[in-house]
């Protein structure tokens, strides 16, 4: 039995979801049950009946699907498939500041570890961030880890007074403005698509800024046909299959991150098959983390 079938066999057998974010690459999102951005799994794994989770992503996004499932077994096809940024920030910083500033909300991205979701009010995605910052009746906000996705909310809520943290996506903040203009200089009918992840000077050149989901959903939505991709080549997948005739260039070959490449189906088989790989989260760390997860789908779905 080949390896595609075998999922499905183990799937139904042990009562299983396949979650996949759009930068795994393609043949895990092939196979997968539920496809999207970090917001639509995090919503999707509180929601659906089966037991087991296999979670194809990196490390905080099977967390979150633990923290807030705590009765579901959650998998991770590569246990080191990481975030970098997830830590880049830290709790003695976060104190310092709530000590300094007195309605202060930590409001914490998601792509963090779950000792810093301990530590936070509330999570965004990039999905929510200004959604749910603009909720909050804090006026003073300590955004972390992600500085450069702090300044946009920031730029889109300028009633609130920001504090930035120096975290950062090594994927999305190494994109500069020079390859930026070089392909919209080789594709000058094309719009320009940008997650928020990537820095100012470059999201200034954009035509849309979003999540992966608002990027596809925005070029699935256009009367355009050619469109520059500002984020994690995996989105081309999905992109693609929704709009088989329109055009998508990656704004460069090099942005991929290395560790949702780690997973792979044949990675996803095995721990289906040995039921290892399961994500565990204490007792304390759970609660807490909880309360920053819950009050983000609770502010993102009003
Ligand atoms: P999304 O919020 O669009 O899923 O992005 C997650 C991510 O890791 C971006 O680098
Ligand atoms: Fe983290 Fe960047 Fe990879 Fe997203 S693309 S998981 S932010 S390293």
């Amino acid at each position: 039995m080949d390896t595609k079938a075998r999922i499905l066999q183990l799937k139904k057998e042990k009562n299983a979801a396949v979650l996949a974010h759009y930068y795994v690459p393609d043949e895990v999102q092939e196979i997968a049950d539920y496809i999207g951005d970090s917001f639509y799994l995090s919503k999707v794994a509180t929601e659906i009946p089966a037991k087991v989770i296999v979670f194809c992503g990196v490390s905080f996004m099977g967390e979150s699907a633990k923290i807030l499932n705590p009765d579901k077994v959650v998998l991770m096809p590569d246990e080191t498939a990481d975030c970098p940024m997830a830590h880049m920030a830290d709790e003695k910083k976060i104190k310092l500041v709530r000590s300094q500033y007195e309605d202060v909300a930590v409001v914490c991205y998601i792509n963090s570890t779950a000792e810093l979701k301990v530590h936070a009010d509330v999570c965004v995605t990039s999905a929510n961030a200004v959604k749910i910052v603009k909720a909050l009746p804090n006026k003073e906000i300590y955004f972390i880890p992600d500085g450069n996705l702090g300044r946009y909310v920031a730029s889109q809520v300028p009633e609130k007074k920001f504090i930035f943290n120096d975290g950062f996506c090594p994927i999305h903040h190494k994109l500069t403005v020079q390859a930026v203009k070089d392909a919209k200089e080789k594709y000058p009918e094309a719009e320009f698509l940008v997650h928020p992840e990537c820095q100012t000077d470059i999201l200034e050149l954009a035509d849309y800024i979003g999540s992966t989901s608002g990027i596809i959903d925005y070029a699935t939505a256009s009367e355009r046909k050619e469109f520059i991709i500002g984020t994690e080549k995996g989105v081309l997948y999905e992109l693609k299959k929704k709009n088989p005739d329109k055009m998508f260039y990656p704004v460069h070959d090099k942005m991929i991150c290395e560790d949702m490449k780690k997973v792979t189906i044949d990675k996803v088989l095995k721990t289906l098959e040995n039921m290892d790989h399961k994500v565990s989260v204490t007792d304390e760390v759970r609660r807490k983390a909880n309360h920053s997860l819950n009050r983000m789908l609770e502010l993102g779905s009003r």
